[in-house]
């Protein structure tokens, strides 16, 4: 069963401060998202495999533990961007892969439009990032392609969720794990998650 973690840190509660109020401006927005993601991965990456590799130090020859998997950062445009940054920042030597997905009008169903992952992704830890967990059918259906992919070790990261989209992805994804910065009460008849933030890429990209 899918394990649901919401990171609680003093820094992540004072950035959710910032982007919960709507007054916040789009820089400062996009920048504590941005370190939120970095918070939460510091948090994510607690049980990543090391190995251990010999090296010099400029005084004597020494043992020191690299990572030992490859990571991928995926996020799904375009709100996943504004997390990649704070993430790569901590992470630098990960690669980035990008899924696009868009829900039809009528049906409602996630259809891709963006689909660009690293080569030898199959074998990597890959963080697949999404600020808001609505409903969970954008981020299932982005599991869904990562796992068609080859994938095997998949983490979501977001930063809101509600429990109308932990219940989707503990259902279609048992296997993949949640991380969020805050948990909200519920979605409304728009499907925006409340009290929430409003629309997370129109915030960070300015567009409204
Ligand atoms: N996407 C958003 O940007 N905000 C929500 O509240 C729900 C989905």
């Amino acid at each position: 069963m899918s394990k649901l973690t919401v990171v609680r840190h003093p820094l992540i509660d004072h950035k959710m401060a910032i982007i919960r109020d709507k007054k916040t401006n789009t820089k400062d927005f996009r920048e504590a998202i941005s370190e939120i993601g970095m918070l939460i991965t510091y948090e994510i990456s607690r049980d990543f495999k090391t190995k251990e590799k010999t090296i010099e130090t400029p005084l004597i020859k020494t043992t020191v533990n690299v990572l030992k998997n490859n990571i991928v950062i995926v996020p799904i445009l375009r709100a996943g961007m504004g997390m990649v940054d704070g993430i790569h920042r901590i992470i630098p030597q990960a690669k980035i892969g990008h899924l696009g997905l868009y829900r039809d009008q009528k049906t409602l169903e996630p259809h891709v439009y963006f689909n660009k992952l690293p080569l030898n992704i199959s074998s990597a830890t890959v963080l697949l990032v999404d600020p808001m967990l609505a409903t969970g059918g954008t981020v299932s259906a982005a599991i869904t392609i990562l796992k068609e992919a080859g994938v095997r070790d998949i983490r979501y990261v977001g930063v809101v969720g509600c429990p109308e989209g932990v219940k989707k992805l503990k259902t279609t994804h048992p296997d993949v794990d949640i991380y969020l910065a805050a948990l909200d009460e519920k979605l409304d008849e728009n499907s925006y998650i409340v009290p929430g933030l409003g629309d997370c890429g129109d915030r960070m990209f300015g567009t409204k």
